[in-house]
Parts: structure tokens; sequence; C-alpha cells
């Protein structure tokens, strides 16, 4: 009952906060043919960009987005798909798809599946590469341009970490490192049922393998780490034998004194206390300070105002231990579009786009940066991202500039099957009814303005939350069904396919990366490198647009 009820609050939330789309359904401005249609570019499939593409597509609009990758990521399964608790079918929906829903409503949306390497805002110009290894270079003009393209993986510039680490950022790699789990468990697995158990370099061998750190002890890292060990229980031992999955060793190493910073301290200890009930090995106060194939070295972390002296006595305390496989979840960082442009507006700090209180990037007329792509003064999340993209979607929509609101629901971590914390909003000598307080949820917050819910309700919440606000009910289908086979017949252990396609299979099938090119008069073919020309010599290689 309370999850049905749960479920039903945070689908009233979410249709509350679309309601545009409705009445938009039923607005009957008229649009002057003769007027010229509005140019607008969305740089970015993701939360802040696809929130934009749905508030912002309508009559008179001409929209564009551009994106390398092909689908709408769910970020908050990713912890999930990488231990097969749900395929990332669950988590990942066609650009296309969405883009095409986008142009029901405005004169034309075009999605292209293009890298933007610059911007020119000066010219109003976007250029993007594509195809074969990015052999062609798009021109996308716009009047206004709205930049959702995230950020990536901070490595910190750490040696070995670009190379060796795992990252959980995107779908191929949450693939890259169930695939490297399973193939760790099975040499693992094989080690252990053939040869001598006195031989100490297989023994150790079989220890490496099945040793795994996860670095950072952010929501990303706790949530792996719970999903992990999750994993390690229950389908390691069924499938891979109690000894394999007696062996396994998960390690959080984050460099802070304690895991998850954003959230209340009763609750991180809270969370710390279940993942080492659970086996999770957490260290805190440490530092990854190199990687390679094989190994992780640490030492004791130093604030970033140390002393030389100090930071050289930290790293005189460094150890090196074996690793089978280590996920970098140590926080992120701008792209490099994002510190291109940053840098060209003579903005210092190159995190992100520095952007006024509407979302305006300083300096540049027509340009909107968003989400993880923004300096906006928000926590890099998709809460903020999708908040945003409504606001700069409805902003360009009703040709309005109003300062940008955010409204905080909440925070929520999984800890695994059953388990969980939230720490949700709560306005203090708040008249309206408050369904925390009602419940009894401790306060918790620095203002003592939230509330606490942990354990199972706060599972619950979490997956009645994230299961309503998926954006089709194909992925809610798939999503159920995922988690029903995930509870009755274990996880998936199908080891993914890593084979990456091309872009652009060879000309002249080069539509295929985006919609109805040549009808779209913003986009612009400007340049094909000869390796292109190479594959189809005697085809046409240039369109007129
Ligand atoms: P993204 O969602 O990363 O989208 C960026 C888009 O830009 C992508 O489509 C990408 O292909 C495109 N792009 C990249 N480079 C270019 C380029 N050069 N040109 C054009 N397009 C480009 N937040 C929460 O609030 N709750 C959660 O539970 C949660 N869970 C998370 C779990 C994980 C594992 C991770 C990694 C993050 C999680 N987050 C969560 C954070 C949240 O996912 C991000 O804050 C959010 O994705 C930011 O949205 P965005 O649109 O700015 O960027
Ligand atoms: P993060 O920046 O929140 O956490 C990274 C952690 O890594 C930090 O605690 C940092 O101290 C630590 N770290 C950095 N360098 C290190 C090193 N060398 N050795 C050890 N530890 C090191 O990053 P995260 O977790 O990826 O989150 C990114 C954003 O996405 C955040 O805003 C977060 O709130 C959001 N998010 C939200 C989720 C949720 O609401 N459930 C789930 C996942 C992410």
């Amino acid at each position: 009952m309370g999850a049905v009820g749960v479920g039903a609050w945070a689908t009233i939330t979410t249709v509350n906060d679309d309601w545009d789309d409705y009445t938009q359904m039923f607005d009957s401005k008229k649009i002057d043919e003769n007027q010229p249609l509005e140019k607008i570019v969305i740089l970015g499939g993701g939360w802040a960009g696809l929130n934009a593409l749905r508030k912002c597509s309508g009559p008179g609009k001409d929209v564009v987005v551009l994106s390398p990758r092909p689908h709408f990521l769910y970020t908050p399964l990713l912890a999930g798909s990488a231990v097969g608790t749900i395929t990332l079918r669950s988590a990942c929906e066609p650009l296309r798809a969405l883009v095409n829903s986008a142009a029901g409503r405005s004169h034309s949306a075009t999605f292209v599946r293009a890298d933007a390497s610059e911007i020119d805002v000066k010219n109003k110009t976007v250029r993007a590469t594509t195809g074969v290894n990015g052999s062609m270079e798009l021109e996308v003009t716009y009047d206004k341009l709205v930049i959702a393209v995230g950020a990536q993986p901070n490595t910190f510039g750490i040696p070995g970490v670009d190379k060796h680490a795992l990252f959980l950022k995107e779908a191929e790699d949450s693939a890259k490192l169930h695939a490297k789990l399973l193939c760790n468990l099975e040499q693992a697995a094989a080690l252990m049922r053939v040869g001598s158990k006195n031989d100490r370099m297989r023994q150790e061998e079989i220890d490496r393998l099945l040793k795994i750190f996860v670095v950072g002890g952010g929501p990303t890292g706790v949530e792996l780490a719970a999903e992990l060990a999750d994993f390690a229980h229950s389908d390691v031992a069924m499938r891979y034998g109690q000894d394999v999955s007696d062996r396994i060793r998960i390690v959080l190493v984050e460099a802070m004194p304690r895991i998850l910073a954003p959230f209340d301290e009763s609750l991180a200890n809270l969370a710390k206390e279940h993942l080492e009930s659970r086996g999770v090995e957490v260290r805190t106060g440490v530092a990854i300070t190199s990687v390679s194939d094989d190994e992780a070295t640490f030492a004791p972390s130093t604030p970033r105002n140390a002393s030389p002296e100090d930071k050289a006595k930290a790293l005189a305390q460094a150890k090196t231990e074996q690793s089978g496989a280590l996920v970098w979840a140590a926080g992120i960082g701008a792209r490099p579009l994002v510190k291109k442009l940053a840098k060209s507006l003579g903005q210092n700090d190159l995190r992100g786009l520095k952007v006024n209180s509407s979302l305006c990037v300083d300096g540049a007329d027509g340009v909107y940066a968003i989400g993880d792509a923004a300096l906006s003064g928000f926590a890099p999340t998709a809460q903020v991202a999708a908040q945003q993209g409504k606001h700069i979607g409805r902003a360009i929509r009703d040709g309005t500039d109003s300062p940008f609101e955010y409204k905080h629901a909440g925070s929520l971590v999984c800890l695994g099957k059953g388990n969980g914390i939230a720490q949700l909003l709560a306005p203090k000598g708040t008249a309206s009814f408050n369904v925390w307080e009602a419940i009894g949820a401790p306060t918790v917050g620095p203002n003592g303005d939230q509330r606490a819910v942990t354990g199972t309700p706060a599972f619950v919440l979490w997956r009645s939350l994230y299961w309503t606000k998926l954006l089709s009910t194909s992925s809610r289908l798939s999503l159920l069904a995922d988690w029903a086979k995930a509870h009755i017949s274990g996880r998936d252990v199908q080891e993914p396919v890593l084979q990456r396609r091309q872009t652009v299979v060879k000309l002249p099938s080069v539509e295929s990366f985006g919609t109805s090119l040549k009808r779209n008069s913003t986009i612009r073919v400007i340049n094909e490198k000869a390796e292109i020309q190479a594959t189809a010599p005697q085809k046409k290689r240039f369109w007129i647009i």
C-alpha cells in the first residue's frame, strides 16, 4: 500500500511539473507562415538537453539536437546495470524517438548524432564532427543555443587512471564494467577448480582477480559498492560457488573523512554501517595516487592547501595493493568543448560555463548553459539539470527571461536490495501538509529543515520515484521485467557484447546519422576527409542541402 501511495505521489508531482505540456497541445496560437523560423540548437540529449527540447519545441521553431550519444541515459539505473540487476535497455531511450515526438509539435526537430567541437558566439555557429572517426565536419547556425553537454569523469591527472580505471558515467562504461567483473569471476573460478591449493602464485592471482576497488565515496561510488555487494552475496554464490563469493573483496576508497558528503552525517554513517555489514571495506581519509593494470597505490589524503612537506610526508606512507578491477567514481569535470568556450569568453574558472540567474552564458548573446555543463551554483544532479532544461525550454518557447528557481525535492541513495537513505525536504513551520512529517521521519540537515527516511521505505521510495520518472511506458515495462527477473531467477550474467559500431557505416548511407539533413537549412556539411571518400570513391560524397 505504501509503495502504491508513494508511486502515486511521485506521478502527481511529475504531471504537475509538466502541466504546460497538456495546455500547449490545445494552444491555438497562429504562426505567421512568412516569419522565418527560430533556429534552436541544443547540444546534448541528457537530462538538461532533453527537458529543454520537450519544452521549447512548438510552432515557429526549428530545433536541432546534436549529441554523439544516440540515446538518453537514465543515469540512476547505471549502478544496477553494471551488475546485471537491470539491463541497459531499460536505462537507455533512443534519442531519435524522443526528438521525433518533439517534431510533432514544432515545425521541425532534427536529431544529428555528432560531437560539437567549437562554438563561434559572434557568428552564431556550432561546428561538429561525425562520421567514421569524426571524418565529417558540420556547421550549424543558431538563433538560440542551449549548451547541455554534461560533464566527464575527473581523473585529476592521477597517473594511470585514464588508461587503467573503469568508469561509471556512460552506458558503455557500465557494460565494460559488467564484462570485466564476469571475466574476472570466470578466471578466478577456473583457477580455483584446477591446480594445487598450495600454489601461492595461483592463490594470489585469485585474490587479485576478486578484489574490486571503488574510488569515490560520493553517491555513485556508494550505490555501486552496494550493488556489487548484493551481486557477490547472491548471484556469485549461486552461479560461481560460495567459495568464489567468499573471496570477493570490495573496497570503497574515499579521500574525505567520511562518505556521502552531501548527506547528513547520521545518514552517511548509516550507509557506511550498512555497506560494512554487507562485507564492503570502507576506507576514508585515503586517496588513490596512482593506478596500473593490476595495482592501485594509496596514501593518506591531504587537504588541497597542505604544505609540500605535508604532501611529501603523506606520499611517503603510500602503499600499493593488487587490484582486479578499479572503478573511478571520484567526481566530474568540464568537457573540452566547455573549457574551450569558457576560456575564449575570458572565464578564469574553467569547471563549467558561468551563467547569470537566467542561465544565460556571460558574454554570449542567445547562449544558455544548463545541467552539469553550467556553473550555476547548484549541485551537478539530474534533478537540477531537468529543472534547468525545462526552465530554458519554456523561456525559449514563450520568449521570456526570468531567473531560474530550483525546487529541491530531496536526495536519495539506493543501498542495494531493500535498503536506502533519503534526505527529503520538509520546510520548517509550513502550514501545508507534509507527508514526511506525518509519518514521523526524523529531522536532519544543517537547518533542521529536512527529514530522513531509511531502510526499506527509502528503497521503496527510490524504486517508485525512479520508475515513475522513466520517460516511456516501454522502459517502465522493461524495468519492471528486469526487477522481477532479478528477484526470481537472479541477475543477468550474460557478458555484454562490447564491439562498438561506427556512427556512419559507409557512404552513401551517410544520412543514417541524422534525420532528413537535406531538408534542414541550418546544417551544412563543410568538410569530409579523404578517408571517407576512399571508402566509396565512385559514389556521391556531398549533397546539396
Ligand atoms: P548528461 O545527462 O550527461 O547529458 C549530456 C549530453 O551531452 C549527452 O547526451 C552527451 O552525449 C552529450 N554530449 C557530450 N558531449 C557533447 C558534444 N561535444 N556535443 C554535443 N553533445 C555532447 N543525479 C540525480 O539527481 N539523481 C540520481 O540518482 C543520479 N544518479 C546518477 C548515477 C550515476 C551513475 C551518475 C554518473 C550520475 C547520476 N546523477 C544523478 C547525476 C546526473 O546524471 C547528472 O547530473 C545529469 O546527467 C546531468 O545532466 P546533463 O544533461 O547536464 O548531462
Ligand atoms: P562526487 O563528486 O559526489 O563524489 C566523488 C567523491 O570522490 C568525493 O567524495 C571525493 O572526495 C572522492 N575522491 C576524489 N578524488 C579521490 C581520490 N583520489 N581518492 C579517493 N577519493 C577521491 O561524485 P559522484 O558520486 O560521481 O556524483 C556526481 C554527482 O552526481 C553529484 O552531484 C551527485 O549528487 C550526483 N549523483 C546523485 C545520485 C543520487 O542522488 N542517488 C547518484 C549518483 C550521483
